[in-house]
Order: structure tokens, then C-alpha cells, then sequence
């Protein structure tokens, strides 16, 4: 089911340079399965028109506080009774000062006003302008009173500057907004996460790894984000976008990997395995690049430490999810990679199916049995594995706090 199937969005957009990209959010809320209303500030109108949100939503766009063709001109009244959200995208300093002092000299400034549903904001702005401590005063305001911030980043401007304030990508708007409607099953909690393969130098210019496409165990990652977790992902090397609020470690080697996992591992409540670690390395790295030869080549390797087993054997080992690729005998050989790492839960998948797809079907294995989680995408099957391990965290940690009888 696409992400926002039967949801009711009121995309709100003000004047600023990143109204265009708006254009673009529109049709990814659209396909997401949003129902979208748009409503736009006169100074909005001024860098893109009406008509062409009202192409994209396929509904007519409202500008107007007084029109009185749309909703008997209660418009600011009944538009926010009859959606999920408002999302406010770009949202200017200006606006934004508005929104802070409960200003309504337009539709859009009103419809906020007279809101009824959570409201998420996108800031856009000069750099100079979101440092300003007026603009920031603001912010503090906004946060307080239970308003989401989707952004800003940083980086190139469109007035030149380089800075904080650029508005979020819409793709990235739209997984906030994704993980905005998400449970917060794990408010709160710290999750850490490895993804990606690792990669073992043989010399400058070869190197053993494996074909982990690092796809599930970023989907984890963003899974945990969107139930409200705080999130580190160590990564091996691999093409994938950070997901949106996850802090990213990039790895090379299983040492690395695994010093960087060790040296977060005693923050974590919850560390997800889903790397998929060389289990050798070369003996001996070469200095120059190895000449080639009509002799047989033998490289001597060595074996890699299990940095899951590692963090599994603390004793103050958060709750450790490991990930197992088998080819055959899934449940046999899953169970007893569980029992051996000590693991209050594995997830087994078929290698096969696994490696570089975009769907997959898991196995979970615990104490009480097993649950197939059948075919699907990936972040599907991320969020329902971490229903899962917040249904198993919840009651570890009653278990452990329970008054004695
Ligand atoms: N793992 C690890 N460190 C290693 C090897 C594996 O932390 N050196 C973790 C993986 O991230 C995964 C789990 O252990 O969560 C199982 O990995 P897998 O490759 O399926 O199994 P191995 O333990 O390597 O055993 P085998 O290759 O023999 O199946």
C-alpha cells in the first residue's frame, strides 16, 4: 500500500525561491496516495502559479481568504476539519513569524490559525535569516507549541550563500511526512544499526567484499527513525541515500566496522545487525599492486572477529537483532546461528532472494517460536520487524522492572 494511502494533506505554500520544489512534492504526495488540497500566500503566487499545483492536485488551488465559491467562504474553518495534516512547504521566515503570533490576514496564516490537525513546517530560508536570533526565538516558539519541523539542511543557496536554511528535498519531505503518521514504538529509545558489506583490501587497487546492497539494513534504519528512535547507522560502502534524521557512520573494513560499533555499542538500547561482514580478510595487505603471473595465486586470509557475538557477550549488551543470509535449511540453520550468538532474536532471509533486490520475505526467530513476515518491500518489512523488536524490547524490559510477587 503506498505510504500515505487515505490521507488528507493541506499543502500550505509561501513566497520563496523553493516554492518550485513544491511543484515536485505534490506529485510525489499524489503518488505516495495522498489526497492533496493546495493552499498558497499571495507572495507564493509570485514565483509559481496556481494553475500548475491546481494541475498537479487536480483540485482548484485557494488563494483567498473571502472566497466565497468554497465552502459557503468558511474555507479557513472547514479545510483543516476535513484533513489529516497541514504542511506548510516552503515556509518563510515571514510566515513562519506569523505562524509564531497567531497572525490571520490570509487564507493560509487563518487556516492555521483555526486548525484542528497537526501541523508540520518546512522552513526555507538565507542563511542569515534562520541564524537570526528573531527567526530562532521563533523556532524555540514553534517547537513549543507542538508544531514538527521537517529541516532546514544546509548547503548551496539560491541567493549564492552556503548555509543552514535550504528547504528540505521533497523526497525527503515526503518520508517525513511518512514518519510523521507513523506509531512511535520506540520513542525515546537509542537504535544502532549496521548495513552495507564490508570491504577487505588485497592491494591498492583489489579487495574482497560482497554483493550487499545495504537496501534492508537502511530500511531498518529509517524504520527505527519513523517509531521515534534516535538512530546511528554504521555503513559499509554503498550508493544509499542517509535516510532522513538518521546520523551515518561510513565504514570501510570489518575492523573499522567493528570499532565503530563497539565505540557506540554502550549508548545503544537496541543494536540491529544487518551488515553483511567479511568473515576473512587478507593475511597481509601489499604495498604496490600485485603484478600478474602464469603461477596460481594463493592468497592466505584471516579469519574477521563476529562483532555481533562481540556486543551479544557484554554484559551490559543492548537488545542485539542479528541477520542471517542462508542459502538452504533456513529454520536449522537460523536457530542455531541464534543459539550460538546468544541472540534474543534472528532474522533469517534466503540469500539468494535477498542480496540487491528491493523485496524480500523474512523469518523471525525467537524465544517463542517463529513468524514469517511474507513477501514484500523492504521498508514494509523493516517497519513490521520493528513492531516486532519493540514488541520484544517492551517486554524484556517490563520483565526486568517487574516488582517481585
Ligand atoms: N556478523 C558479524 N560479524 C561477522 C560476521 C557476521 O557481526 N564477522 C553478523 C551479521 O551482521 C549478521 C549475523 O552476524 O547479523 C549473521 O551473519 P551471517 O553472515 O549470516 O553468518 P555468519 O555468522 O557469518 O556465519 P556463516 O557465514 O557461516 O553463515
Amino acid at each position: 500500500m503506498p505510504d500515505l494511502q487515505h490521507k488528507r494533506i493541506l499543502l500550505g505554500i509561501t513566497g520563496g525561491v523553493a516554492a518550485y520544489k513544491a511543484a515536485e512534492l505534490t506529485r510525489l504526495l499524489i503518488k505516495a496516495g495522498a489526497d492533496v488540497r493546495v493552499a498558497m500566500s499571495a507572495a507564493a503566487t509570485q514565483f509559481v502559479t496556481p494553475l500548475t499545483f491546481q494541475a498537479l492536485s487536480g483540485k482548484p488551488v485557494l488563494t483567498q481568504l473571502w472566497d466565497t465559491d468554497v465552502d459557503n467562504g468558511m474555507a479557513h474553518i472547514e479545510l483543516t476539519r476535513a484533513v489529516d495534516a497541514v504542511l506548510i512547504a516552503p515556509a518563510s521566515a515571514d510566515f513562519i513569524a506569523k505562524l509564531v503570533h497567531g497572525l490571520a490576514d490570509d487564507l493560509l496564516s487563518t487556516l492555521c490559525l483555526a486548525r484542528a490537525c497537526p501541523l508540520l513546517v518546512a522552513p526555507a530560508m538565507n542563511q542569515k535569516m534562520w541564524e537570526n536570533p528573531a527567526t530562532q526565538r521563533n523556532i524555540h516558539q514553534l517547537r513549543g507549541d507542538g508544531v514538527t519541523l521537517l529541516g532546514p539542511a544546509a548547503g548551496e543557496q539560491a541567493c549564492g550563500e552556503t548555509g543552514l536554511g535550504r528547504m528540505l528535498e521533497p523526497a525527503e519531505l515526503l518520508a517525513g511526512l511518512s514518519a510523521y503518521f507513523q506509531p512511535k514504538l520506540l520513542a525515546g529509545l537509542r537504535v544502532l544499526v549496521s548495513a552495507g558489506p564490508t570491504l577487505e583490501m588485497i592491494d591498492p587497487v583489489r579487495a574482497i567484499t560482497n554483493i550487499s546492497s545495504g537496501k534492508m539494513g537502511y530500511a531498518v534504519a529509517r524504520a527505527a527513525y519513523e517509531a521515534g528512535a534516535e538512530v546511528t547507522l554504521v555503513s559499509g560502502v554503498t550508493c544509499r541515500e542517509t535516510p532522513l534524521g538518521v546520523t551515518r557512520l561510513s565504514v570501510t573494513s570489518a575492523g573499522e566496522m567493528a570499532q565503530a560499533v563497539e565505540s557506540r555499542a554502550h549508548h545503544a538500547d537496541i543494536f540491529v545487525s544487518v551488515a553483511a561482514v567479511a568473515d576473512y580478510r587478507p593475511a597481509s595487505y601489499t604495498a604496490q599492486k600485485i603484478k600478474k603471473s602464469e603461477h596460481t595465486l594463493t592468497l592466505d586470509l584471516l579469519p574477521n572477529e563476529d562483532i555481533l557475538m562481540r556486543i551479544a557477550s557484554r554484559a551490559d549488551a543492548p537488545f542485539c537483532v542479528g541477520f542471517a543470509a542462508e542459502t538452504e535449511n533456513l529454520l536449522e540453520h537460523g536457530e542455531a546461528k541464534r543459539q550460538r550468538k546468544r541472540l534474543p532474536l534472528l532474522v533469517v532471509n534466503r540469500a539468494q532472494d535477498a542480496l540487491g533486490s528491493d523485496g524480500n520475505e523474512l523469518l523471525l526467530l525467537d524465544d517463542a517460536g517463529q513468524h514469517l513476515l511474507p513477501q514484500a518491500d523492504k521498508l514494509t518489512l523493516a517497519r513490521q520487524l520493528i513492531t516486532h523488536i519493540a514488541q520484544l524490547y517492551t517486554h524484556k524490559t517490563r520483565g526486568s522492572h517487574a516488582a517481585p510477587d
